[in-house]
């Protein structure tokens, strides 16, 4: 009789995965979950220290790991770093895509002009095409299978005041991994998109006050707000043998705010505690 196999066998063991933003944020938190399930990871970011740091997190784990830096919005960067990690690490078989415009005051579509439209779109869509365009031919090449994450937000599934080009951006994702699963799937590649809620990421901390994040994590169903590893779980479940039969889909991380009914007067004698 065959041994029976575990149902947390990740299937990561010596496979590679490329994160695409890597800072101290969620991509850290995601290279450092790949690497504990056993993959070798290429850590992308513009920025060199934050690229080297997560590198460092998969080193730590044991894993091979490689630095690398670019700008994930333009083509022949994303390609490069596709081009390297098979180089260095000898394969590619998951790539989460992180990097997104933070959450930062926007403005009413009446003032939000071309620019500010275009720059937030293409920093939320671009590097999820491009990735896509330079792996899934040498995923193919490999023959078959290999698994695509990107992180999309609550705020394209529901609605966030001053931020229409990022919703429509973050749902445009959400989108896109539906169209993809159709293209793909008979090479067996997957596609999904996780939904994060209210971050506790050090960017988080920069750009608000202890005041309004006490306010917003009242309204959080579960009370307290997401740290970047339950984002990393949930990545990691979809870029894992343990979605292996998932693709297409977006897994909100939002400790349940999507599911509330927003009736104001019945909330408050929720939100009293
Ligand atoms: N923090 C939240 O509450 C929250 C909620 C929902 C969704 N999100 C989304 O989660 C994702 C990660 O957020 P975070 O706060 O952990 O990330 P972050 O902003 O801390 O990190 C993103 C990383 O991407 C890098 N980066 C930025 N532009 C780049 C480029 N052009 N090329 C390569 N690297 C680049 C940055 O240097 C940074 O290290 C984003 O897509 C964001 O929109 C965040």
């Amino acid at each position: 009789m065959n041994a029976q196999r575990s149902i947390v066998d990740f299937g990561l063991t010596d496979k590679v995965g490329l994160v695409i933003g890597t800072g101290d944020g969620m991509g850290q938190a995601t290279v450092a979950a790949l690497a504990s399930a056993g993959a070798n990871v290429a850590c992308f970011d513009l920025e060199r220290d934050a690229a080297a740091a997560a590198a460092k997190i998969a080193e730590q784990a044991g894993r091979n790991a490689l630095s690398l830096t670019g700008d994930a919005t333009r083509r022949e960067d994303v390609a490069h770093a596709v081009d390297e990690t098979r180089r260095v690490l000898g394969s590619i078989d998951v790539v989460v895509g992180v990097v997104g415009d933070g959450a930062k005051k926007g403005a009413r579509l009446l003032d939000t002009d071309d620019d500010a439209w275009n720059r937030i779109v293409e920093i939320c869509t671009k590097p999820a095409v491009y990735a896509v365009q330079s792996a899934v031919g040498p995923m193919i090449e490999q023959g078959g299978g290999g698994s695509f994450v990107f992180i999309s937000s609550i705020g394209g599934l529901s609605g966030l005041p001053g931020q229409a080009p990022y919703s429509a951006a973050k749902a445009g994702l959400m989108s896109m991994v539906k169209t993809l699963a159709l293209e793909y799937g008979m090479e067996g590649i997957r596609f999904n998109a996780v939904a994060p809620g209210i971050i506790h990421t050090p960017e988080i901390d920069r750009i608000s006050t202890p005041e309004h994040l006490a306010v917003q994590t009242k309204q959080v169903p579960l009370r307290r707000m997401g740290r970047p590893d339950d984002v990393a779980k949930a990545i990691l479940f979809l870029a894992s043998d343990l979605g292996g039969y998932v693709t297409g889909q977006t897994l909100a991380v939002d400790g349940g705010v999507t599911g509330k009914y927003q009736m104001p007067a019945f909330w408050a004698e929720w939100e009293q505690d």
